[in-house]
């Protein structure tokens, strides 16, 4: 296999979130990421799932250095970057892109979409005013399905969905080969939602870009991802091949993940079961150190509690249970 384009080892992100106590008591540390490795291949789209506060942007932007890791080593292209700073992490920039989740928040509403596509080719030198761009954007807006007009007109006159189109024509302006989306569709309405994803399908397989595609369920990464990792709490409890996921899901967070994703067969929809999880999540700010699940399990036991699951090889899917082959076997009941 080649070289991955992303590779990222033992990474954790703690942020600091003040002190202890009164008076300057010990700095209390939030692990908002923590031990997470995954590579992400040429052409590959990797999804990236877990619900709010588990981490899944806190990578995404650890990978683009927007936020400094606290462990762990990232790798672009084979290339240590976890220390890179300014004009070094600039010169990456050009090659690693970030889609928004909020396409309305994310586009300034005082420039015009030339002005907001252009800005990226005007910061990296590669143009000296705007409006030389001007083919050059019109051209990008087509690759996204947008007409020629829309280059003098601000933000406001487009829908959510436009506007992401826009988004991701400015993402592309610089011709990156690696994108994080975070959360690309969730700001959008449902039925706008599948256009987006399979625009940013067909432009992945037209550039030969490579995707971090973060979402929070199963169902939107489901058509456009070739694996999918799960985060739960900082970590990552499940990473396998898209339809192992979808097939054998192995970790009990997966299982209850995959349970609230609807199935397009009505008679098969009816009988789907959702397991509903309870219990608290633990604190970030004070994690517990047995499994980051384990309080809202079903199938818990003392060792899950106690000792922290590795990441392991379970029939050719990564998970991070105690008790992965007992669940799977059906030796080990859900209460
Ligand atoms: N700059 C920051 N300072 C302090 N805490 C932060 C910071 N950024 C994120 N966090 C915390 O880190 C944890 C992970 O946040 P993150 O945004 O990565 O989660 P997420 O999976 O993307 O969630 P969502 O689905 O809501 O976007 C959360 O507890 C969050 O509150
Ligand atoms: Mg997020």
């Amino acid at each position: 296999m080649s070289e991955p384009i992303i590779s990222v080892d033992g990474l954790s992100v703690r942020f600091p979130v003040g002190r202890s106590g009164f008076w300057g008591g010990k700095q209390r540390l939030l692990h908002a990421v923590d031990g997470v490795s995954f590579d992400v291949a040429r052409g590959e789209v990797l999804g990236l799932v877990g619900e709010s506060g588990s981490g899944k942007s806190t990578t995404g932007r650890a990978i683009l250095r927007r936020v400094d890791a606290s462990e762990g080593t990232i790798r672009f292209k084979g290339e240590d970057i976890t220390h890179k700073t300014g004009e070094e992490v600039r010169r990456l920039r050009r090659h690693m892109q970030l889609v928004f989740q909020d396409p309305y928040g994310s586009l300034n509403p005082r420039q015009s979409v030339l002005e907001i596509v252009a800005e990226p080719l005007l910061v990296h030198g590669m143009i000296d005013r705007i409006s030389d761009a001007r083919d050059q954007v019109v051209e990008f807006l087509d690759l996204v399905g947008m007409p020629p007009d829309a280059v003098d007109r601000h933000p406001h006159a487009f829908s959510g969905g436009q506007r992401q189109r826009i988004g991701i024509a400015r993402a592309l302006a610089l011709r990156p080969d690696f994108i994080v989306a975070d959360e690309p569709v969730s700001a959008l309405d449902v039925s706008i939602q599948a256009q987006i994803v399979n625009l940013m399908q067909e432009l992945k397989d037209e550039l030969g870009l490579t995707y971090l595609f973060i979402a929070h369920d199963l169902s939107v990464v489901r058509h456009i991802s070739n694996r999918i990792a799960i985060m739960y709490a900082g970590r990552l409890v499940e990473i396998a091949d898209r339809d192992a996921v979808y097939e054998t899901p192995m970790h009990p967070y997966t299982k209850a993940l995959l349970s609230a994703v609807p199935i397009p067969d009505p008679a098969v929809e009816k009988q789907r079961q959702r397991i509903v999880v309870q219990g608290e999540i633990p604190d970030p700010v004070d994690p517990p150190p047995g499994c980051r699940f384990a309080s809202r399990c079903a199938y818990r036991q003392d060792r899950c509690v106690e000792e922290s699951p590795e990441l392991r090889d379970v029939d050719g899917q990564q998970v991070a249970c105690h008790f992965a082959e007992q669940i799977a076997a059906g030796d080990l009941v859900a209460r």
